[in-house]
């Protein structure tokens, strides 16, 4: 598990967490609750939105004055020629910079909001099987990669539906992935599929989450789809665990801000967040324990 460059934090601290799944079953929600309630932990977290919808800023509950202010990374021509020689959509046949430098990318676009949470927003991210040469993309690959995690920073990445669009490039930059189903056929399928994809592109600890749980048995049963989606076997999560249904989720709405307090959700969400980091907890000890 340890040695290749392509190692969960190599060497640095902190964790890079991508959020997978179905449009629809959670994935924005459940990310600006996991920021939210990792920066009240103590991390420094940045809130990387990847979805073209661009929603992730108002669930955060940055308020839409702030939002207005936000420049994304992909609509910035400016920032994406400075950085990669090209200019967003020129494509592959412009002379790219493989490996811009963005180590001041947070601090140049990032809003600062609610919680000391940073949103940094890629804005549309061309899609392509393989992941395409674009600059665009090749400016998220290299965003992802060149954050520099201190001990106690996380990134966590909200998208439209996974990884596929992005390709190794960018999926290579995260250790961990979130992967959200529905206790539905179809929610599970989709998760299926993109958790394989996931672990495909070398991303080492896959956390399930069942998101809407209404009922006794709805854990089971989406489970059940899992096997059948994965007949093999050859999923590997590392934590399972359901997310209640919470009408507190459509009172607040688009801002997760009242679910932070007492609600079925934000408990449930706060024991995935103590996971993700639970696991850096632990691989800090491990290398502690390691060294010579
Ligand atoms: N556990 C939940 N209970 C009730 N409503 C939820 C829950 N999770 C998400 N929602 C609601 O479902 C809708 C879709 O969620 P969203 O996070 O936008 O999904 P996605 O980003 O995956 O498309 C939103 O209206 C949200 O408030
Ligand atoms: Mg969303």
């Amino acid at each position: 598990m340890s040695g290749s460059d392509t190692d969960r934090h190599g060497g640095e601290e902190g964790s890079r967490v991508v959020v997978v799944g179905k449009g629809g079953v959670g994935k924005s929600t459940v990310t600006a609750l996991l920021c939210r309630l990792l920066a009240r932990r103590g991390e420094a977290v940045v809130a990387v939105d990847a979805d073209e919808q661009m929603n992730l800023g108002a669930a955060l509950g940055f308020a839409s004055e702030e939002l207005a202010k936000v420049t994304p990374l992909a609509l910035d021509a400016g920032y994406v020629e400075e950085k990669t020689g090209a200019r967003p959509g020129e494509g592959a046949g412009a002379m790219l910079r493989l490996n811009p430098d963005v180590a001041d990318v947070v601090e140049r676009l990032a809003l600062p909001g609610p919680d000391g949470v940073r949103l940094l927003v890629m804005g549309s991210v061309q899609r392509a099987g393989g992941g395409c040469l674009c600059p665009e993309n090749s400016l998220l690959a290299a965003t992802v990669r060149s954050m520099r995690l201190r001990r106690h920073e996380v990134v966590v990445m909200d998208t439209h539906a996974g990884v596929e669009h992005f390709g190794r490039a960018v999926a290579r930059g995260f250790d961990q992935a979130v992967v959200m189903v529905d206790p539905t056929f179809n929610g599970v399928q989709v998760g299926a599929r993109t958790a394989r994809l996931a672990a495909d592109l070398g991303i080492t600890s896959l956390h399930l989450v069942v998101n809407r749980v209404r009922r006794a048995g709805d854990l089971e049963r989406a489970l059940d789809y899992l096997g059948r989606a994965d007949a093999a076997g050859a999923l590997d999560f590392s934590s399972v665990r359901e997310l209640p249904y919470d009408e507190k989720a459509l009172d607040g709405e688009p801002s997760v801000a009242g679910l932070l307090g007492e609600s079925a959700l934000g408990d449930a969400v706060g024991r995935l967040a103590h996971d993700l980091v639970a696991g850096l907890a632990a691989d800090r000890d491990g290398d502690a324990s390691c060294a010579p």
